[in-house]
Parts: structure tokens; C-alpha cells; sequence
């Protein structure tokens, strides 16, 4: 039987999967260095018994359709950059339960894409509404995590976590930024980020290192704590299809935020400098066109190392090579 009997994916995808250095073969941050099973096993036991996703468990899968700029071209040679192509979306509500309000100030939203599923220009993001990442390598992740996992009574630790905090300054900039932030009041009405560096390669070989942010195509939408608390506790899913009845824009830009020599492009704790304000160019449209069967999200992964010829992942980051594995190992331990 197959290692992962529910991912209806094909054979070169499963031995991607299967074989960690053929993921990332060319860099140092294979995902061999760091097994990520204890980091799922972890995430399943902080989210709770039962659980389906340990992360973004609550969500919604969308068609969607993605409609490339022109300028795309000029960055990079993927497919997905020369016509419109059909995409898979699912956007999600952090953490480990299913039943969690959407107006909840806890966890981030997450949004899920597969550009071109069957085709040749198969791209998949995974993303969050924070330019940063909780943690930069897998190790610090399990260490995180094992600072927050409960007690005998149910409860982690207070000491273990501001004992890890101090020590880790830099996994809390994601929960500051979230802090800092409005409560979003629609899935496409607030910025995401795929964190990680990215580098487009165009027709004529010419590289450039970018970081990717999704924004709002029709503005964003924000909710004060109280606004939200108001709310229904599924409003999000509602709050889209009130767009799509009313054929309002319901969507989100790529852009791709231009890099320097001296970016980090290892460390998803870091944001570049002056990020918000330097030159970022629109590579396409993302359009959500009809909610669809969940069975359509949740029968397979979205595998962040899957990306078209003319897009590469770091090398260097360990974060992104022990992703894809993550998510394959949580699939098949998924209940209810
Ligand atoms: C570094 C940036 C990361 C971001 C932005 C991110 C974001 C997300 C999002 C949005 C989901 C929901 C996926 C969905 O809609 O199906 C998710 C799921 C998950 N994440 Fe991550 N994640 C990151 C890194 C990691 C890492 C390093 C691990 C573990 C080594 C991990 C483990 C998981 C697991 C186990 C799930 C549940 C997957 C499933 O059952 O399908 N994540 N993540």
C-alpha cells in the first residue's frame, strides 16, 4: 500500500515527497537534516484529541482562476505567467480548531493555492496574514511548540513559555504583528505573505529574488475587536458568498516584492528592509469563483515546494525544505 494512499497526486510528485533530497537537492537545508514528525505529533497534541488539521483547521476551499499581468513575463518564464489558469483555493482560520470564531484576535487566516493543479504549471502556495514567521529553523519550531504543550492539568506551562521567549526573541514577531493588526473582516480583504524567498527566472535566464505578498484586489476589510465579536461565528465564508452573489471583485493581487543583494533569504523571522515601500511589481490576479466540495481541499496536501519552472524556493532555509513532508505526514494522520 501506498505510504499516502489519500494524496491523489502523481508519481513524480510522490517521490518528491518520498525522497527529501530530490525536494531541495541542490542546497544544504535538505529536509533530511530535521524529520518532521515530531513537529506534527506536537501540533496534534496542542491542538487537542480529535484533530483534523493541526493548522488552519477551520476553513473553506474556493475554485478560483489565475489571470497573469504582463509584466509577469518580464520576471519569470512559468506558465502560469502566459495564460489564465484554473487554481484550487483554500483559505483557513489558525490553529487547531474547526469550530473556532472567525472574529477571534488569536491565530493568524491562512490561504492555501494550487495554480494549475493538472498542468505543467503546477505552483502552490501556503501563506499566512504576517510578513513573519513564529519560528526560523524546524528545530526552533519543535522548541516552540514544546514549550506551549500542556501539563498533567491540561495547561502548558507558564515559566517553560517566558523562559523559551526570552531566550527567542524573534518568535514573537509574528504574534506582535497579528497584535498590532486589525481583525480581518473578509478572506480577501487583508494581506498574505508566502515568507519565504523566492527566486523568478525569465526567458533569458535573468534571476531576481523576490518575496511574495497577496493583497486585497478590492480593498481591505478590517474589524475592530468589538465589530468582531459581533459577528456570526462563520461570517467568512458567508462574507464571500455575499461577494460572488453580488458579483463583487473577490480576490487578491500577487505582487512580488523586489529583492537586494543583502536580503536575508534564509530566516522567515526577518522581513526585509523597508519592505512595505520598495518597488514590488503585480504578477497576476488571483479570482475566487465559486465554493466548491471540501473533499476537493482536504483529499490531498498544498505542497509549498511544488512550483513551475521559473520559480525556485530557497535552498537555504530549512523552514521551506521540511514543509512539504510536514504536510504529508499530517494528512495521513488526520481524524474526523
Ligand atoms: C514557514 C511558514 C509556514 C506557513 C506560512 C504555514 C502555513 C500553514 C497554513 C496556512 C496551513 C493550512 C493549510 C491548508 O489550508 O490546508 C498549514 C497547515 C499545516 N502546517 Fe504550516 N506553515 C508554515 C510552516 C510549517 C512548518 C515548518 C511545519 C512543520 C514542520 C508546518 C506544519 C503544518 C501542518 C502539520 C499543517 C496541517 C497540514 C494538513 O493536515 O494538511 N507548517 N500551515
Amino acid at each position: 500500500m501506498s505510504l499516502f494512499p489519500v494524496l491523489n497526486r502523481t508519481p513524480a510528485f510522490l517521490s518528491l515527497v518520498l525522497s527529501a533530497a530530490a525536494i531541495v537537492p541542490f542546497g544544504a537545508a535538505s529536509a533530511q537534516d530535521f524529520d518532521p514528525a515530531p513537529i506534527v505529533e506536537i501540533m496534534r497534541a496542542n491542538a487537542g484529541p480529535g484533530t483534523h488539521r493541526p493548522s488552519g483547521a477551520k476553513g473553506q476551499c474556493y475554485a478560483a482562476e489565475f489571470v497573469p499581468s504582463a509584466a509577469a513575463r518580464d520576471l519569470s518564464k512559468a506558465v502560469i505567467f502566459t495564460r489564465n489558469t484554473p487554481a484550487l483555493v483554500r483559505f483557513s482560520v489558525g490553529g487547531g480548531n474547526p469550530n473556532v470564531a472567525d472574529g477571534s484576535r488569536g491565530g493568524n487566516r491562512g490561504l492555501s493555492i494550487r495554480i494549475d493543479g493538472d498542468g505543467p504549471g503546477q505552483t502552490e502556495f501556503v501563506m499566512v496574514n504576517a510578513p513573519v514567521n513564529f519560528a526560523k529553523t524546524p528545530a526552533q519550531m519543535l522548541a516552540f511548540l514544546e514549550s506551549r504543550r500542556p501539563g498533567a492539568n491540561g495547561q502548558p506551562d507558564q515559566d517553560k513559555i517566558r523562559a523559551f521567549n526570552e531566550a527567542n526573541p524573534e518568535t514573537l514577531a509574528q504574534g506582535r504583528y497579528l497584535a498590532s493588526q486589525p481583525i480581518p473582516g473578509s478572506w480577501v480583504g487583508v494581506n498574505y505573505w508566502a515568507l519565504h524567498a523566492y527566486t523568478l527566472t525569465n526567458a533569458t535566464g535573468a534571476r531576481q529574488v523576490v518575496r511574495f505578498r497577496w493583497e486585497p484586489l478590492d480593498g481591505r476589510v478590517d474589524l475592530t475587536d468589538d465589530e468582531a465579536r459581533a459577528k456570526p461565528r462563520d461570517f467568512l465564508a458567508a462574507e464571500i458568498a455575499g461577494r460572488l452573489a453580488a458579483n463583487r471583485p473577490t480576490g487578491l493581487r500577487m505582487m512580488a516584492i523586489i529583492g537586494r543583494p543583502g536580503d536575508p533569504t534564509n530566516d522567515v523571522t526577518r522581513r526585509w528592509d523597508d519592505e512595505d515601500t520598495r518597488r514590488a511589481v503585480e504578477l497576476g490576479v488571483l479570482h475566487v469563483r465559486a465554493a466548491t466540495d471540501a473533499a476537493r481541499c482536504d483529499s490531498q496536501i498544498f505542497a509549498p515546494t511544488i512550483l513551475a519552472d521559473g520559480i525556485d524556493g530557497p535552498a537555504e532555509d530549512p523552514m521551506f525544505a521540511v514543509r512539504t513532508p510536514a504536510y504529508a505526514i499530517s494528512i495521513t494522520k488526520r481524524q474526523n
